[in-house]
């Protein structure tokens, strides 16, 4: 298990035992996080699980690939720090992840 937190845009703390494997979209649903859609269910195609990962993280959890950047341009609100969570893996390396969520999806 791998612990990660969701910021809710109100502030509000989500902080989750995350299996490695799944994805921080899937964490957020199994867990109510309020403002993730994920409304194609995580297959890179709404733009509605977006995500700002925290600067502290944004290295580890490395670049969105083409697809996704693509996918991006249909967001709300995009920062460099921007990406969609149906595209975050959990593994290892990311337990203590920070993720904030956006005022609103596309
Ligand atoms: S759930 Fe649709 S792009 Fe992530």
């Amino acid at each position: 298990m791998t612990k990660i937190t969701l910021v809710a845009f109100d502030g509000t703390r989500f902080d989750v035992d995350a299996e490695n494997g799944s994805t921080v979209m899937e964490n957020a649903i199994r867990n109510s996080v309020p403002g993730i859609e994920a409304e194609c269910g995580g297959a890179c195609a709404c733009a509605t699980c977006h995500v700002y990962v925290d600067d502290a993280w944004a290295e580890t959890v490395g670049a969105p690939e083409a697809m996704e950047e693509d996918m991006l341009d249909f967001a709300f609100d995009v920062r460099p720090t921007s990406r969609l969570s149906c595209q975050i893996k959990v593994r290892d390396e990311l337990d203590g992840l920070v993720v904030h969520v956006p005022e609103r999806q596309a």
